[in-house]
C-alpha cells in the first residue's frame, strides 16, 4: 500500500469506529432493570396486594397519607406521609426506601427518635419489599419515575 493509501484506510478505520461508537452502547454500561421495576406489571401487580394489606392503612388506599402529615401528633410522632408526588418518597434512591421498610425509620433515625414506622423485615420477604416499592413507583408520572431512577442509579454508583 502506497503512504497515501495507508492515510486513507487509517481515516476510514477511525471513521468507522466512531460512527460505530456512537451507534452502539458501550457494553456493560447500560444500567440494569431496577430491583423494584415499575414497568415489571407482574411485580407491580404483587406490591399492589402487599401495599393494600400492609400499608394502606396508614399511607392511605390511594398513597395520600394521613392528613397533616408534617405536623407531629401529641404523642411526638409524625402521621405518615403520602407515598405519592405529594410526599418525598420519590426523593429518595431505591436502597434507602428498602432499608426503611424493612428496618423501620427508628434504624435509619438518631437513638431514641419515636415513630409508627415499623420494619416489615419479620413480615415481607425481601422480593415483596421491592415488589411494594416497584407498585408505589409504578403510580407516579413518568418524568418522576425518571428523576428518582437517576437517583437510584446514583446512589449505587457512589
Ligand atoms: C402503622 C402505620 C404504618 C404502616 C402500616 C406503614 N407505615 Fe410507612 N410510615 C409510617 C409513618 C408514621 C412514617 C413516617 C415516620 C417518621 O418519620 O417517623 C412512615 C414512613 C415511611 C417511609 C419513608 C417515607 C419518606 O418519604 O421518608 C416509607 C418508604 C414507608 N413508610 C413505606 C411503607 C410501606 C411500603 C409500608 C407497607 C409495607 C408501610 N410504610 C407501612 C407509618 C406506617
Amino acid at each position: 500500500m502506497t503512504p497515501r493509501g495507508l492515510l486513507r484506510a487509517a481515516a476510514l478505520a477511525i471513521l468507522a469506529a466512531t460512527l460505530l461508537g456512537s451507534a452502539l452502547p458501550a457494553p456493560g454500561l447500560a444500567a440494569p432493570e431496577p430491583r423494584a421495576d415499575p414497568a415489571n406489571r407482574a411485580q407491580v401487580a404483587l406490591g399492589q396486594k402487599i401495599y393494600a394489606e400492609h400499608c394502606a392503612a396508614c399511607h392511605g388506599a390511594h398513597l395520600e397519607g394521613q392528613p397533616d402529615w408534617r405536623v407531629r401528633k401529641p404523642d411526638g410522632k409524625l402521621p405518615a406521609p403520602p407515598h405519592d408526588i405529594h410526599g418525598h418518597t420519590w426523593h429518595h434512591p431505591d436502597e434507602e426506601l428498602f432499608r426503611v421498610v424493612k428496618e423501620g425509620v427508628a434504624a435509619l433515625a438518631p437513638p431514641g427518635y419515636k415513630t409508627d414506622m415499623a420494619g416489615f423485615g419479620g413480615t415481607l420477604s425481601d422480593d415483596e419489599i421491592w415488589a411494594v416499592l416497584a407498585y408505589i413507583k409504578s403510580t407516579w408520572p413518568p418524568e418522576f419515575q425518571a428523576y428518582q431512577r437517576k437517583l437510584s442509579e446514583g446512589a449505587k454508583a457512589r
